[in-house]
């Protein structure tokens, strides 16, 4: 069976336009990715998991990951932390922001989450991770959605046991990454349990891990019967595999498109972080953009070697000058940075004000 994935689905009033989401993820999902997601093909994207405490606390770099653009929507804000009242009030502000979704994170398998309750331990304390939904949903106004592992241990099915009531809390959707918090991101995802999933919930699940392309997001959505795919992994630096996912495009990239969009993506990313802190955060790019035999491997090395994101700019160019119009192209496309919301025209309640 072929399933359309431009067809357009609903978490709650929330119109997703394709069957395809954007995954969060943590030192990847800037607005620049998000942006680009949407431009190929993504149906929702969603920020990097937000700390509550960091916003409890008003830290400057976490009110950072609030800004959200005109082009981003529809956008979920992914927030995790472990005490329904703070998780609340971080839900409050993230709509606040612009999220047209909130989602909380009860998957993340790193440590230094976890051990503060967060994340994926939740998954095995139901009674607290549902209590943090229903806080959330009634807190956030908009629709709630949760994203968790299969469960902590390998082999484990609490997601099955824990999936109806995390929607009985108040969840709008699920999506089940269906790898343990232990096999963090070896093995496979096993979504044989996706499709358990989704015959025990009455709300739209969305099938995590290992969708790389368009024959894979079709087998998942048909054996599943899953709403939407999410891809990670296979989107970092390569926004080609979207376009390739939802709609059939398999033309690989030609070398300007590859120099242009990444262009794009370090001018927008230092726009948002800074110099500083974009220059160490993009070198990862580098090597995802221009890797899959696309440019020789010393440019890539190259490139990360270089002080500034400008010289890395010029270099782009100078080793593929086609990529100019297209940058200007692209760029010509995107909406005026005036136009966004940024931290100075927010309720002054995020300050911590009242
Ligand atoms: C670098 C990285 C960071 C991630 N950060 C998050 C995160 O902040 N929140 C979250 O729910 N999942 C996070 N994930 C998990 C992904 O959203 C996704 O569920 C997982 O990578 C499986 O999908 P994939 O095979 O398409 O990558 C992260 C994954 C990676 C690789």
């Amino acid at each position: 069976m072929q399933v359309d994935l431009r067809e357009s689905w609903w978490i709650r009033d929330v119109e997703i336009p394709s069957r395809l989401v954007l995954a969060p993820m943590a030192g990847v999902s800037v607005q620049a990715f998000r942006r680009q997601g949407r431009r190929y093909g993504a149906g929702l994207v969603c920020s990097e998991m937000v700390s509550c405490a960091g916003l409890e606390h008003r830290n400057e770099r976490t009110l950072g990951y609030l800004r959200v653009a005109r082009d981003e929507h529809p956008l979920a804000i992914q927030i995790f932390g472990s005490q329904p009242a703070v998780m609340a009030e971080a839900a409050r502000m993230v709509v606040a922001a612009g999220a047209d979704i909130v989602d909380i994170n009860f998957g993340c398998p790193v440590r230094k989450v976890t051990k503060t309750g967060a994340g994926a331990t939740l998954l095995e304390d139901p009674d607290r991770a549902c209590a943090i939904v229903a806080a959330v949903a009634t807190a956030a106004g908009v629709p709630v959605s949760v994203k968790m592992r299969r469960g902590l241990e390998n082999g484990s099915r609490v997601c099955l046991e824990i999936g109806q009531r995390l929607v009985d809390a108040g969840a709008a959707t699920l999506t089940l990454h269906p790898r343990s918090a232990r096999q963090m991101y070896t093995g496979e995802a096993d979504h044989s349990l996706t499709a358990e999933l989704v015959e025990l919930v009455d709300v739209p699940v969305i099938a995590s891990g290992d969708v790389t392309s368009r024959a894979r997001a079709q087998s998942v959505l048909a054996t599943t019967g899953a709403a939407a795919v999410m891809v990670g992994r296979a989107a970092q630096g390569n926004p080609w595999a979207l376009s390739e996912i939802v709609d059939g495009d398999a033309g690989e990239p030609s070398r300007d498109d590859v120099a242009a969009e990444l262009i794009v993506f370090v001018r927008e990313t230092v726009r948002e972080l800074g110099e500083r802190r974009a220059s160490g955060f993009l070198k990862k790019f580098y090597g995802w953009y221009l890797g899959r035999g696309r440019f020789p491997r010393p440019f890539k090395q190259e490139l990360v070697q270089l002080e500034s994101t400008e010289e890395v700019v010029t270099r782009l160019l100078a080793a593929s000058p086609g990529a100019a119009a297209l940058v200007e192209r692209l760029e010509a496309e995107l909406p005026d940075p005036a136009d966004e919301i940024l931290l100075d025209s927010m309720p002054i309640s995020i300050y911590g004000g009242g």
